[in-house]
């Protein structure tokens, strides 16, 4: 009998923030996020991604569950929340738990008071997954706090702030629980944390608010009653897709036989990404989360038995008891299962997540698929006709992602054995970033030894990441099995695996001779553990077994984390300074508490308009092709589709571009990369819209592609023009050295990944042509002038206004602009409000990043390591179009001695012209690229001499007053005593033995230190964008408005300028108000970039607040004694305007490239970083030890700001250089679009001990109240960690006999690390002879 279902549909109730929502028409289709954002305008809740991969979504469930017989907490990720999952749930977000308005929650209230919060995107999300864990545990450890962050991201703040904030909440708090009090703990005698010598803090935790429990949101007791009923089938059907909750196993299998296509849903982490991201349709979804049967725990003779629709965390929590009561010897799978978890995506992602669906989507990556595979988990699969339990081995998966499921089948139970005595089980997952990342390999080994010996009586190795299913290794196994656990079955298994486990040079995935070495290195940790194991149980039965040499030990250690300690110096403002004098106090970011409750409003957030609609792009597939042909027919059939926009649409000019116009809004008949833009669809909805997308179909012809910089430069296929900058006499230099080297470095490039991704809302205003156009947008007024030539009217009809931005980073300088101008094109032809945000993947895509660099140098140089010539050469890829890349390479030139004086010099630069999606800013500017290869020459300088790097970077430093190549004139120079600060807090003398110590007792595990100084042009370089302009309103009541060319991204620049006016206009910042950044108050405005928009702007505040207090003058002389309210009102009473704009260029700048004279830029900011690091060589993983900075911010503005820019960037930077990495195909497609597969830096990823400091007594005369600039010029310290990490692969080497300079290409990837120890390992897997094959993965 078939099961039938009600085609009306049930009712979807559910309660939010206490209060009841009964949906009658909930959609399948539709995440939780979505509706809280679209139906109920909560908006608090942010989207960041749609994967699952980046937390900004995350809000907490409550719900009753009768298997666990309690209400129970969790966080989940609204964006893969299915809306129908929520019945019977109490979903909770952050405008739920407290507000500005009314009363803050100590979690908001923590993040926002610690520095937290910059551009406030992430902090909602992170304000939830700490709110969840406080539920379920109002006392977390600082363990407890870092896993409840795996799943979330900030790339804004480096994290530091966040955890520091929190840990007040943990009952083993303090900066490291006072575990590490020698070492500079707050909890110690001798150093402090979060404050200065003087006991100065960057805020007081004692004046938090107590967390009170018992205050929280109770679980509605509606929805106990309604959950303690038995269970009712529900049926919710939408446009494309029919959901059914069945209320029992029977009717389950009723429905898979019915509808054996169905999916199962409970996590929807695999189905939602796949809906998505794969455009893959799923007509009937099956939802059997609360089937009993489907949930079941139970311990048998054998082992335990889990229900398939549990949750990963209930299985860690079932797992974790079971190892405390057990004999250990019976919990090794366990403790690998729970290993596996430990990495297993973020919590979010595991408190929804079934085993069920791990094992039935057969990812060849699957991390929990080759613990059962090697442990032989038995499962039970079930179907109307019955059951059956099948043992799990490679036979399970005949194929990619598939399963020996039948249609009609399911799974219900898997059970996890039990291991005997004298068995042995681990599990390793090896990946780019350790937290919530998808495997590199995975794998699991189980060996079982015939009683009381060392005999193999059973071996199972399965590896993941290695074939299209996870694979077990059965040729090894079975040639070592009676073999004895020794050296020679090592040798052998090696031998075994590297012929077994092999690749394909093309496979999919890249990195081929990484995987293959992994899978040896891996079975080397293994046969370490086993041998120490074996040591100790054989020898308590007699027998005398070698236990592993000490110096091999740490290679079988798992990793540890360690909560990260820090401590930040400032000078506090001298003790004279008037209270209300704000400039150089610590004050907190103004939104910061904004953010926190989720009542910052970004440009999505912006209400609805009535008739709105909304935008999708259609962008190419292609690099380098014409189109041919354009079927838009199925894609118009999509209901809500509105237009279909082309190049014909554009009323004005079709040609856009930031300097030169060089590029199209919309292809006309050629694309020039993948992503380019060639259409757009208007819909009705966002989903719609993007749903017709999709469904348009594009014909090409297609023309070969330039990826790469290689390809660029083999073909000539450059932008013009190229750059030099010279001094000296190279030639002569390289007579003189007494040795000349030459070396290569290739630099990748970087996703700005900016937390909310390119935004903007057109808004038609009906007369003259005129456009209200909200954007999250770095530059204003270019998008306002970019915006008008396409639409064919005055600059004076657009006005451009920007809140506030989720981060820019440089990305939403320029390349913001043309999703603007298409939205702003639907408008007006349209003639309604259209809106568009792009999904994280589609922004990855179009809008570029930073430019990788190729640097080719030639060094000249004495025995005593003075360098004396050098010559490099630069090759950005600029991708298909000029964007900013010529200053971008101007920066790079300007900082290729970074802070060395070379005698002869010369510099080169060339701008690849690619197939790739044009390259723009990111925060450095080509600065970061341009330094990265001078320390790539010193330090190839320093080993091929033989002597310290740190020494010789020392001999070739500048002195003040020396000039730069480009013969600018070293002022104010304060690298010499940032240098001695750094070694000095870093105690890097004995930082440098103790790691020269522990390289000779560890072979598999080596340090590394380098200490590397910065040096930073504060200017644009294009001379005529050094100008800003302000305007400040003081109304009758006294408050002021301020307005100023500079947007605010998170950096605190309203913050600081706030600060500025405040301390002219002399009254409390609480009297100034800044709404926004608009063209309509401050014209033709410079981007906010270059770190220059504190000096420029606030030189143009300071010019508005003097001519006020120039016009209030008199009135405060008339009556001294009287208030500011007083003397405005006298003023106004007086006819005098109280309104005023103030303007500022900064003065004598201005260089000449053919000349190579003049001043590029107004002064330099200066800082050094001493970083250490600990690499594990045998999988290339590597942990930052410690990292001290100082930083030369001159006289700051906000220590607690300028603190938050330095850990920012540094931290970006340590992305750049160790973790972010690209990916094109050879066809020039960008396979890397999400935070699924890029990583950027996580929590677990700062540095276990940071210490920040910035240069006390270092006024800077050129800027206002002398400060210095640093949003920048920090993120070039993160250097010292790719240096480190290179100074660590250096030992290894050693241990193999290899000296000498060798090139590591950035960022120092675990592959690239693994592959450069090289060892007996990596020669059992040489890589494939280049040109032999097509790889999967390009370096552009
Ligand atoms: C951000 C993110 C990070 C991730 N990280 C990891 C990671 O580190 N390691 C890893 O291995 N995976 C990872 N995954 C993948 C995913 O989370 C897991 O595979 C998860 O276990 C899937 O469970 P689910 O309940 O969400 O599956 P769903 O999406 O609900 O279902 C997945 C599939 O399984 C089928 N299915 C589910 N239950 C049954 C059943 N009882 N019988 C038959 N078929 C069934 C469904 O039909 C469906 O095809 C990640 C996913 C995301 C989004
Ligand atoms: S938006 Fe949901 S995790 Fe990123
Ligand atoms: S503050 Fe975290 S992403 Fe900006």
């Amino acid at each position: 009998m078939s099961q039938s279902v009600d085609s009306a549909g049930d009712d979807l109730l559910f309660y939010v923030n206490g209060k009841k929502v009964v949906e009658k028409n909930a959609e399948p289709e539709m995440a939780l996020l979505t509706y809280l954002r679209t139906k109920l305008g909560l908006t608090g809740t942010k989207l960041g991604c749609a994967e699952g991969g980046c937390g900004a979504c995350t809000v907490m469930v409550s719900r009753f569950s009768s298997h666990q017989d309690r209400i129970i907490h969790f966080a989940v990720n609204a964006c893969l929340a299915p809306l129908c999952s929520l019945h019977h749930s109490a979903v909770t977000t952050v405008e739920g738990i407290g507000s500005v308005a009314s009363k803050l929650h100590p979690v908001q209230e923590r993040i926002a008071r610690a520095h937290g919060s910059q551009c406030g995107f992430c902090t909602p999300g992170i304000v939830m997954s700490m709110y969840a864990l406080l539920r379920n545990n109002p006392q977390p450890s600082l363990l407890d706090i870092e896993e409840a962050f795996q799943g979330n991201l900030c790339r804004c703040t480096g994290y530091r702030p966040i955890l520091e904030g929190y840990k007040t909440f943990a009952k083993d708090g303090g900066c490291c629980g006072g575990k590490r009090k020698e070492n500079g703990c707050c909890m110690g005698a001798e150093g402090q944390a979060n404050h200065s010598e003087g006991d100065f803090l960057l805020y007081n935790p004692s004046e938090f608010m107590p967390l009170d429990p018992t205050q929280e949101i109770i679980f509605p007791i509606e929805l106990l009653g309604l959950s303690k009923k038995p269970l009712k089938q529900l049926c919710f059907q939408g446009e494309r897709v029919l959901w059914i909750q069945p209320s029992s196993l029977t009717e389950l299998l009723d429905f898979k036989t019915q509808y054996p296509e169905a999916r199962l849903v409970v996590g929807n982490t695999e189905v939602g990404i796949e809906m998505k991201f794969k455009n893959l349709l799923y007509p009937v979804i099956l939802a059997p989360a609360f089937i009993p049967e489907l949930n079941t725990v139970q311990r048998t003779a054998d082992g335990i038995l889990f229900g398939a629709a549990c949750t990963l965390t209930r299985l860690g929590m079932v797992l974790r008891d079971a190892v405390q009561e057990l004999p250990t010897y019976q919990t090794e799978v366990f403790r690998a299962v729970l290993e596996q978890l430990r990495w297993f995506a973020g919590q979010q992602v595991r408190n929804v997540a079934a085993i069920g669906g791990n094992i039935v989507t057969a990812s060849p990556i699957s991390d929990l698929n080759p613990v059962f595979l090697a442990a032989g988990c038995k499962l039970t699969l079930a179907s109307k006709g019955g059951k059956r339990v099948i043992e799990m081995d490679d036979s399970f998966f005949p194929g990619y992602r598939k399963t020996v499921l039948k249609p009609d089948e399911i799974l219900l139970f898997i059970e996890i054995p039990f291991t005997k005595k004298g068995q042995y089980f681990s599990a390793f997952k090896q990946s780019q970033r350790r937290e919530d990342d998808i495997a590199t390999v995975t794998c699991a080994m189980n060996v079982a030894f015939e009683e009381n010996t060392n005999s193999v009586r059973n071996l199972r190795l399965s590896y993941g990441g290695m074939a299209p299913t996870t694979v077990l290794a059965k040729e090894t196994c079975k040639r070592l099995t009676g073999r004895k656990w020794s050296d020679e079955l090592l040798q052998d298994a090696c031998s075994l695996l590297a012929k077994e486990m092999t690749l394909d040079p093309s496979a999919p995935g890249g990195m081929v001779t990484y995987r293959r070495t992994l899978t040896i290195s891996l079975f080397f940790k293994f046969y370490l553990i086993v041998q120490h194991k074996l040591a100790q149980d054989l020898n308590v039965e007699g027998f005398v077994l070698e236990d592993v040499r000490p110096d091999y030990a740490s290679a079988a250690e798992l990793f540890h984390s360690v909560f990260p300690c820090s401590t930040q110096l400032f000078q506090e403002v001298p003790p004279g300074q008037n209270k209300d004098d704000v400039v150089g106090r610590p004050i907190m970011h103004l939104s910061a508490l904004k953010q926190a409750t989720g009542e910052a409003v970004y440009c999505d957030d912006i209400p609805c308009y009535d008739n709105e609609l909304h935008l999708a792009l259609v962008t190419s597939t292609k690099a380098h092709a014409f189109i041919e042909n354009i079927d838009t027919k199925e894609a118009m059939c999509v209901p809500g589709v509105v237009a279909f926009l082309t190049a014909k649409d554009i009323p004005g000019s079709n040609r856009t571009g930031p300097a030169v116009y060089d590029e199209t809004v919309l292809a006309e008949d050629m694309v020039t990369c993948v992503g380019h833009i060639i259409a757009a669809i208007v819909a009705d909805t966002q989903a719609h819209a993007q749903r017709a997308a999709k469904a348009v179909k594009i014909t090409y012809k297609e023309l070969k592609p330039v990826v790469t910089i290689q390809e660029a430069i083999s073909c000539k296929s450059f932008y013009q023009p190229t750059r030099k900058i010279e001094q000296g006499n190279i030639e002569e230099g390289f007579k003189k050295a007494d040795h000349i080297l030459e070396g290569e470095m290739h630099i990748g490039g970087q996703e700005h990944f900016y937390l909310e991704t390119n935004c903007t809302l057109a808004v038609p205003r009906g007369e003259d042509g005129e456009m209200e156009m909200f954007v999250s947008t770095q530059s204003t007024s270019k998008t306002q002038m970019l915006v008008a030539k396409a639409l064919g009217v005055p600059a004076n009809r657009i006005v451009c206004r920007v809140k506030r931005m989720g981060g820019g980073f440089g990305g939403k300088e320029c390349r913001s602009t043309i999703l603007s101008t298409v939205v702003a094109v639907a408008a007006q032809k349209l003639k309604k409000p259209v809106r568009c945000m792009l999904d994280r993947d589609e922004d990855m895509l179009v809008t570029g990043g930073r430019h990788p660099f190729l640097g080719r140098y030639k060094v000249g140089f004495m025995k005593t390591g003075r360098i004396v010539s050098l010559e490099v050469t630069y090759y950005s890829n600029a991708g298909n179009s000029a964007d900013l890349s010529l200053s971008i390479l101007e920066r790079a030139l300007f900082h290729m001695e970074n802070c060395y004086n070379i005698p002869h010099i010369r510099g080169m630069g060339y701008m690849c012209k690619t197939n790739l999606p044009s390259n723009t800013a990111f925060r450095g500017f080509g600065g970061p690229q341009g330094m990265m290869v001078a320390e790539s020459w010193m330090g190839d300088v320093a080993l091929h001499c033989g002597l310290p790097v740190e020494q010789v970077r020392r001999l070739n430093m500048y002195k003040q007053g020396d000039r730069t190549p480009f013969t600018q004139r070293l002022e104010q120079f304060t690298i010499d005593r940032c240098w001695e600060e750094c070694l000095s807090i870093s105690q890097y003398n004995q930082r440098r033995k103790a790691i020269e110590q522990f390289n000779r007792q560890h072979r598999w595990k080596k340090r590394g230190i380098a200490v590397i100084p910065t040096k930073f042009g504060i200017s644009f370089t294009a001379l005529f964008l050094n100008q800003a302009g302000a305007l400040v309103h003081v109304y009758i009541d006294g408050s002021v408005l301020l307005t100023h060319g500079g947007t605010e991204m998170g950096q605190g620049l309203h913050t600081k300028m706030v600060q500025v006016a405040s301390k002219v206009l002399g009254i409390p910042c609480s009297k100034i108000h800044i709404s926004e950044t608009s063209t309509s108050t401050v014209p033709n405005t410079s981007p906010t970039a270059a770190s220059a928009s504190s000096d420029l702007n606030g030189m143009a505040i300071y010019d508005a607040c003097q001519t006020l207090n120039q016009r209030l003058q008199p009135y405060k002389t008339k009556n001294p004694k009287g208030t500011w309210e007083d003397w405005v009102k006298a003023a106004y009473f007086d006819r005098v305007n109280l309104s005023a704009n103030g303007f500022y260029k900064t003065p004598d700048m201005g260089y000449d490239f053919e000349t190579n004279e003049g001043k590029p830029f107004n002064y330099f900011s200066y800082g050094v970083a001493c970083s250490e690091v600990e690499v594990d060589c045998l999988t290339g993983d590597h942990k930052n030890l410690h990292t001290s900075i100082v930083m030369d911010v001159g006289n700051s503005l906000n220590p607690a700001i300028d603190i938050g820019q330095v850990e920012g960037a540094f931290m970006q930077g340590v992305g750049l250089f160790t973790l972010e990495e690209l990916l094109y195909s050879p066809e020039g497609v960008l396979l890397t679009r999400g935070p699924g597969m890029y990583k950027i830096p996580a929590f677990g990823d700062i540095p276990t001990e940071l210490n920040v400091s910035l240069l006390r007594d270092a006024p800077n005369e050129k800027a206002i109240f002398s400060s210095k600039a640093v949003g920048e010029p920090p993120l070039f310290l993160a250097a010292s960690v790719f240096y480190a990490i290179k100074d660590a692969i250096t030992a290894a080497r050693a241990e193999s006999g290899l000296r000498g300079p060798f090139r590591l290409d950035s960022p120092a990837t675990p592959e690239r690390i693994r592959n450069a120890c090289e060892d007996s390992f990596t020669k059992l897997c040489p890589p494939a002879e280049a040109g032999t094959y097509k790889p999967w993965a390009v370096q552009v």
